[in-house]
């Protein structure tokens, strides 16, 4: 059944988080609808630019469909993800999203709000929910000096003004994650005082965790004993850390890099382990297997097994 973000958000809130989960291939989509219908918990599928690039926006909303007929007691809503106003104009007009992305965060505040704000008027006469971003996220990084990380933070004392002007649905923040495989290259986590800050000024408001991938130590060794090549200082946000933010309104964990993280894994040992084989069903088996169970585990980490 699809349903709407907003009514997983009033359900959660304090409580339990949704893993918005992206996808680009049918196996992705068939693990996660397997694993929400197993697991009885609300999920978020998300789609990016880039995966309606890489295979066509009617074939993903396609096998959605297919996956929910497919597992019909799972519960899930369908966002876009990182969306700019073109993609979320066109999201809009498809009737396929419950949710979009407008990621406007590189832009300075007024711009930022002048750009959400526009896709918030369009989006909610479809009743379509709208996250927004403040903060900028993907620059936390190495390179950077203290004083220049803490300007990229979310600065708690815009949210509530930004939450006003551009009427958004829910909001992701820059709390010290990052995207890919490669976080907290500094070593300081989740700001939880930033977090507190910003819940002190948007009590019961859903906020956004990007970059929730925790990137598993294990899984990278693993990948780089079956011949890849990875960076041993890969690290994501740990487990206990993604519990923790949840009692600061963090509704929706994003995860994308651990699924893809996941796919390497797979591929390369099936690669490794059996050369004489070339089927790809047989790694695909074991690929939808496998992001089963780390959904599994991920529905229970965020304490949403059973919610449905
Ligand atoms: O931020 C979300 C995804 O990790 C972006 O990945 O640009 O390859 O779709 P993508
Ligand atoms: P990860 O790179 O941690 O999986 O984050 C994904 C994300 O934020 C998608 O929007
Ligand atoms: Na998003
Ligand atoms: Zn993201």
């Amino acid at each position: 059944m699809q349903v709407s973000s907003k009514i997983f958000f009033e359900h959660c809130y304090g409580k339990y988080a949704i893993a918005a989960v992206n996808v680009f291939t049918m196996e992705q989509v068939l693990g996660l609808f397997s694993a929400g219908e197993r697991a009885n918990a609300p999920f978020l599928v998300q789609i990016t630019p880039a995966a309606r690039n890489y295979a066509h926006p009617e074939m993903l909303i396609g096998m959605i469909r297919a996956a929910s007929k497919i597992y019909p007691k799972a519960v899930y809503s369908v966002h876009m993800d990182h969306g700019n106003e073109e993609h979320a104009f066109n999201a809009i007009q498809s009737n396929d999203y419950d949710s979009i992305m407008i990621d406007a965060s590189h832009d300075n505040f007024n711009g930022n709000v002048k750009r959400t704000k526009a896709v918030v008027v369009e989006a909610h006469k479809k009743n379509i929910v709208v996250e927004a971003e403040l903060g900028v996220l993907s620059g936390v990084e190495d390179d950077l000096s203290i004083d220049e990380k803490h300007a990229k933070y979310t600065q708690p004392s815009e949210v509530q003004e930004f939450v006003e002007l551009t009427g958004c649905d829910s909001l992701a923040v820059a709390v010290g994650t990052s995207h890919g495989a490669y976080k907290f290259s500094g070593g300081d986590g989740i700001q939880f005082k930033i977090l507190a800050e910003i819940q002190r000024r948007l009590p019961k408001f859903p906020i956004v965790l990007h970059g929730g991938s925790a990137v598993n130590f294990e899984e990278i060794e693993r990948i780089n004993r079956a011949g890849g090549h990875l960076n041993e200082g890969a690290s994501g946000v740990a487990p206990d850390e993604i519990v923790k933010s949840i009692a600061y309104g963090v509704c929706k964990i994003n995860i994308a890099t651990d699924t893809r993280l996941l796919w390497t894994r797979v591929h390369r040992e099936f690669f490794r382990d059996t050369p004489e084989l070339f089927d790809p069903v047989i790694p695909g088996k074991t690929y939808m297997a496998e992001y089963e169970k780390f959904m599994l585990e991920k529905f229970d980490l965020l304490g949403a097994t059973g919610k449905v």
